[in-house]
């Protein structure tokens, strides 16, 4: 069909809603090969479903083993690529299915941050860690001071690049690792723990950088975390994991409102989330704070009334 006849002689289609997805998944079942020949296949993802926005923040909990870094490592085709094993259902970068498309040609979609920052620096410098990306893609040299220029701008780390990243903190370390997958500007950058071996400051600042991105540069993020009091705070959904199945999903204010729900992916909940659970039980009330700012306002106004 050419463009001139397509859809001649028909009623015009509502737009697809799913047009502008980033990232879609589709029943995606993976099981890694056996370690011995002979043994069977354990299924690590058995059904996941997820749908990406340009700009959404999405976290994924769950419980260790539940198939959280298997689901990370298939979004840009590392899962099956070079895991092998077997694999059904799909997942589509800007339409573009991850079976078709190498990792090469996926990464600079689809940033992947991992857990140690120390194993995914090794320059010797901030800029040449930033580099090191665009110069595997081709990026010619001139565009590429500019991308070194402003993926560390965007993560606060211009003034140390030309440090050596053994010489940063762990959350600075982070940055630079986040850095590094921005230079390549992906439309989707997910984060398979990216905190959890950084002090509450650390924390802060990947957080607060990762917010950013997607603020200001519709950026969509996938964040793999344990950090519920930030989860609740940035998320626009959150999805729990259980056995490699989503067993709930939904903003954050129903997620961790949902006790059973979150009692099976044995998460946390925010504190101010288990003050208005105690409180509601207590007194009739149904808040469904997630901050303290949360808390602080609807406190206040249930005094007023
Ligand atoms: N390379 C691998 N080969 C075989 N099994 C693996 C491999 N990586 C992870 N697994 C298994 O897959 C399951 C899910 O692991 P993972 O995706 O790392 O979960 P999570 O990140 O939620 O802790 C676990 O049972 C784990 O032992
Ligand atoms: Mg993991």
């Amino acid at each position: 069909m050419t463009r001139q006849n397509a859809g001649q002689g028909r009623a015009p289609q509502a737009p697809d809603p799913r047009a502008d997805l980033v990232l879609q998944v589709r029943d995606l079942h993976y099981a890694y090969p056996p370690l011995h020949e002979g043994d069977e296949f354990v299924d690590v993802l058995r059904g996941v479903d997820l749908d990406l926005h340009p700009g959404e923040f999405v976290s994924v909990m769950g419980p260790t083993g539940a198939g959280k870094t298997t689901l990370a490592l298939a979004l840009n085709g590392i899962v099956p690529r070079s895991t092998g094993g077997r694999y059904r259902g799909e997942v589509l970068v800007h339409g573009a299915s991850t079976k078709e498309h190498e990792v090469a040609e996926l990464a600079p979609s689809v940033g992947v941050v991992f857990q140690d920052p120390e194993t995914q620096l090794f320059c010797m410098s901030v800029e040449d860690e930033v580099a090191f990306g665009m110069e595997n893609l081709g990026v010619p040299a001139p565009q590429m001071r500019t991308r070194l220029a402003e993926a560390l701008a965007l993560v606060g780390m211009s003034e140390y690049r030309t440090r050596s990243p053994r010489q940063l903190s762990g959350g600075q370390k982070q940055r630079v690792a986040i850095a590094a997958v921005l230079a390549m500007r992906p439309s989707v950058i997910v984060l398979d723990e990216p905190t959890s071996g950084l002090d509450p400051i650390g924390k802060h600042e990947v957080f607060s950088v990762v917010e950013q991105l997607r603020r200001e540069h519709s950026i969509a993020v996938v964040m793999i975390e344990h950090e519920c009091d930030q989860i609740a705070q940035f998320s626009d959904r959150v999805l729990l994991l259980e056995a490699g199945r989503v067993i709930t999903e939904g903003p954050p204010a129903d997620v961790f409102y949902d006790q059973e729900a979150v009692a099976r992916a044995g998460v946390c909940i925010p504190q101010v989330a288990e003050v208005a659970t105690e409180l509601n039980a207590l007194t009739g009330s149904a808040h469904r704070f997630l901050t303290v700012a949360d808390a602080f306002v609807g406190l206040h106004d249930q005094e007023v009334a």
